[in-house]
Order: C-alpha cells, then structure tokens, then sequence
C-alpha cells in the first residue's frame, strides 16, 4: 500500500501511427494540472505518460511508410508525440514507451507468472477484429458500412471493415474474476469515475466476462511470449502494463510500493480495458488495483469524436501559437464539465479567452498591479481598519483555496477552476465598488487607498498560487511581478490564501493581449 500521500496520475499511452490532436493533448492536459496540484500541496506526486508502440495498427503504418515500425515509432514519438508535451507545457514526470526495455522484460516477467500460476491456458477463436481499436468485435459492435465500405460489415468506432480471424492463441482466464470486479464496484463506488462511466461498466461486466485471447501469432511486432517465442503478446495487454513497468515492477521493489497504485485518466472509449480487463490482470498477478480509473468525454467535431482516422484531427499548436499554451489548459479545462462530452469551436475559444482570461483574470492583474506602482512607488501598502468588503475578499480567498483543493480531490477540474473564479470575481466587484482611483484624488483616503490596493494585492496574489497549474505561465510572470519570493508553482496551494506577501510590485505586461483571430 503506497503512502497516503503519494499520488500516482497516468495518461494512457498513445498509438503512434500518427501525431496528436487536441484530443490527446485534453487528456495530456487534464493530467498534468492533477499532478501539478498535487504537488503544489505537498504530496509525493509522479505523472507518467508515454507511448503505445506494438500492435498491427503501428505495423502496417509503418510499413506503408516503407520503414521498420521501430523506426516510424522513434521518428514519430522524437518529431511529435514528446514535443506535445512542451507545445501545452506538460511536466511530466517520466514517459515510457512499450519499446522500452524496462517495459519488454518486464511484461514477459508478469506474463510468465500468470502462466505458472495457471491463469493462462491455449485456446481457439474466431471473431471480428477491428485493427483501429486493437480488439476483437461482437457483432453487436459492427454497422452496415457506406460508401466504399458498402456491403462489409465496419466497427462502429472506426468506420473501418473489420476481418475475420480464426487463431490459435493463449487465452486468460478472465471470466475467473467477474465476480471479484463485481464486489470491487461495489465496494468502491468510486473506482471508476463519473457515474456513468461506472455504470457503463457494471452492465458490461454483469452481462457476463469472457476470457481474453493475450497472443497473436500472425505477424512477430510486439513482446515475445516468454514459453513460446511463435506468438507475440497482444498490444492491449502489453500495453495497461505499461503503468506498473514504468515504476519498478519486476525490478524495484522500493519504488512500486512508492508509486503505486495510480489514479489512472482515459478518455471514455477505452473505458473497458482500464476498468475490467486491467484490474483483472492484476488480481491474477496478486497486485493492488488501481486507486481509480477516470474515463472523461470526447471532443467532438460535428457532434462525433474527433479522431486520427476520420481526418477531423486539429492540432494542438494551431490553437497555442495563437492563443498560447496557458489558454489552450484554461479552456477545455474549465469551458467543458470534466466528464462530459464538449464540442470545441474557435468562436467560444476566442470568447472565452477575452472575457474571463483577457478582461476577467489579466485586466485585474495589470490594474491592481499598476495602481501600486502609480499611487505607492511601488512599494507594497498595508492595510489599516479593514471594512466589511475587505474581510468579505478575505473569505472569498480562504472559500476558493478550500473549495478549489476539495474539487481536486473528486477530480472535478472545471469545479475547482469555477471557485476560484469566484475570487477573479469577487475581486473585479470590490475594484468596481471601492474605486481605487477615486480615493487616490482625496489625500485625506490615503489609509483607505492603501488598503483597498493591499487587500487586492492579496487577492492577487492568492489567485496566482490556486491558477498556478492551469496557468503556469502567466502566473510566473504575476508572481514576479507582485513581488512575492521563491517560485508560485512551489507555494502551498492547499493554503494558497496564507501566502507570504512581498515588499514591491514591478511592472506586468498583459498577460493575455488580444489576439487577432482569422479562422
Ligand atoms: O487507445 N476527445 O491510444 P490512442 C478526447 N494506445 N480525448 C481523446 C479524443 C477525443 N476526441 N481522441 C483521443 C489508445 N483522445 C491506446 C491506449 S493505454 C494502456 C493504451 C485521447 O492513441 C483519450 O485519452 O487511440 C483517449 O482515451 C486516447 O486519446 C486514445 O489514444
Ligand atoms: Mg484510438
């Protein structure tokens, strides 16, 4: 059992037959200002994301490219897939990919004992695969396809025909654990996250487990099987053990216990994989289960999942170039429900940028900032007798620290931007009411002045600490520029409203300038 104040984030690791979309980079996203929260309240925080690199789908990629699919995997993983995570400003504690070493032994190493532990048996089948989604169908998982697929029977995913394998395989015995998944959901109600992502599971596995074919013998990309160098491991199973390899299974003990077990983040088409057959596996193993499983929504486009395969793709520096990676975290952040579906459109991107991140939180801190510079030289004020409105921001700023590190916990991202919005707010209505700028022309406010701007410059400086994980950058800069000491992404942000405040304010230029949209 790890320590109660480890905390452990994955993202799934992605196919590399082609290069991100803002789909990966949401998930990328979502991640990375989990761990960055966390770690900013204290905890011994590790995010790992990385890359999915065997399977018939990166082979045939690769060799239509007329290259070895490790190569094409080093080519995209170097060109694309680790420069995503500087284009929206990931920090990412490790990255591994399933070419890795340490994950191909290892693999073998959990496989083996599965085997002589008898959870692994040969069998036969046949059935529908679909090579996009790396998994054999059931019938009733395929559609009548259209156009040049008229006549063939395509997964509903994909779009794509599906084919008819008949194989001689290992098979695991998953069928042994459905009830043990079953008391699992039950006991922990909220192992799989949001609720109906929890119950899309429970009607899958109630409806009835069967076991899983864990080898292919028809192609030679992916992890040998250790008893029989003919099959290669199958790229799903291979693939979820990525989040054990990655932190010492089957090599350090000290730092499994350490890390393990993660919070582990998906989008909801893989779902299954991560809260059946994942946990299973690790039941057979005699591991701990995952501390939860998150399935959040798609990004849509013309309300269907925007994906690789069907073109829709955009890419995530289409919207950073011009709107920088700070706004790219903001938006799908806060503007869609963590959980739920959202349909992305340059309009309410370029909306939301201006009203809450341009005028809302950059406006505020440039005038509060420029206020203490004209009317202080400076120098930071104090605050004399506080009036009701002064206490009330104070409140404002102890509520949004609480209520923002509670949504965390609940992995309720939108929610814990939305409280402490209430502080931009609440901020933004204080300047309106008190007019700083009239008390400046009346030498006898001068103790007002000073304390209208040092209530405010606290309320600042609160807001930098609680929005440093979704706003990395721009926070740095405000923090700077208030003054205050060490870095903003160091400070508490479970006590963000105890920060330490500083002597002088220098200059901030706009955090968020305007921005000339063509699309
Ligand atoms: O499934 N909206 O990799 P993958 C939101 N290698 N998120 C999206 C998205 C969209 N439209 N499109 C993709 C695989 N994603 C396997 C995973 S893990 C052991 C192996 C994100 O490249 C989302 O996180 O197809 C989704 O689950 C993932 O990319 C699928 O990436
Ligand atoms: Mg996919």
């Amino acid at each position: 059992m790890a320590d109660a104040s480890s905390f452990y984030i994955t993202t799934p690791i992605f196919y590399v037959n082609d290069v991100p979309h803002i789909g990966h980079a949401y998930t990328e996203v979502a991640a990375d200002v989990l761990a960055r929260w966390h770690r900013q309240a204290g905890d011994d925080t590790w995010m790992l994301t990385g890359t999915d690199e065997h399977g018939q789908k990166i082979l045939r990629t690769a060799t239509a490219n007329g290259v070895t699919p490790k190569e094409w995997a080093d080519k995209l993983v170097a060109e694309a897939w680790q420069p995503l995570l500087a284009t929206i400003d990931v920090r990412n504690d490790d990255f591994i990919r399933t070419t890795d070493e340490r994950h191909e032994r290892n693999v073998q190493k959990f496989l083996q004992k599965l085997y002589d532990d008898g959870h692994i048996y040969t069998g036969e089948y046949e059935g529908y695969y679909c090579v996009g989604c790396e998994e054999y169908k059931q019938q009733s998982e395929l559609v009548e396809g259209t156009g040049e697929y008229e006549g063939q029977l395509v997964c509903a995913v994909h779009s794509k025909p599906v084919e008819l394998l008949h194989e001689k395989n290992y098979f695991f015995r998953m069928s042994a654990f459905a009830d043990r998944l079953l008391a699992l959901y039950e006991e922990r109600p909220d192992f799989v996250q949001p609720e109906s992502a929890r119950n899309e599971v429970l009607s899958f596995v109630r409806s009835g487990l069967a076991d899983l074919s864990i080898s292919r013998s028809t192609f030679d990309w992916g992890v040998e099987v250790p008893w029989d160098e003919s099959h290669v491991v199958y790229v799903w199973f291979d693939a979820l053990l990525n989040y054990i390899t990655a932190v010492g299974y089957g090599q350090d003990e000290a730092e499994f216990a350490r890390r393990w077990p993660a919070q582990h983040l998906v989008g909801k088409d893989i779902l299954r994989f991560h809260a059946v057959i994942w946990p299973a596996m690790l039941m057979a193993a005699g591991l701990e289960v995952p501390r939860g499983v998150f399935g959040h929504g798609w990004l849509l486009v013309g309300g269907e999942k925007m994906s690789k395969s069907k073109l829709t793709g955009i890419a995530p520096e289409q919207i950073t170039e011009t709107f920088g990676s700070d706004a790219f975290r903001y938006y799908f952040l806060s503007a869609i429900h963590f959980g739920q579906d959202g349909s992305f459109s340059w309009e309410d991107l370029a909306a939301r940028y201006q009203a809450e991140l341009a005028n809302g939180f950059g406006n505020l801190a440039s005038r509060v900032v420029a206020m203490i510079i004209r009317y202080c030289d400076g120098f930071v004020p104090s605050a004399a007798e506080r009036s009701a409105a002064d206490h009330e921001i104070a409140a404002v700023e102890r509520r949004a620290t609480d209520a923002s590190w509670s949504a965390i916990g609940r992995l309720a991202i939108h929610e814990a931007i939305s409280s402490t919005w209430e502080l931009v707010d609440a901020l933004n209505g204080y300047l309106t009411v008190e007019e700083p700028w009239t008390l400046a022309k009346d030498p006898h406010q001068r103790a007002r002045l000073e304390t209208v701007l040092a209530t405010a410059y606290h309320g600042l400086g609160t807001l930098a600490v609680l929005l440093s994980p979704v706003l990395p950058q721009a926070t740095a800069k405000l923090w700077t520029a208030l003054g205050a000491s060490g870095a903003v992404h160091e400070q508490r942000i479970d006590r963000a409203h105890e920060w330490s405040v500083g002597e002088r304010v220098t200059p901030l230029e706009a955090l968020f300038p305007r921005v000339e949209v063509s699309a």
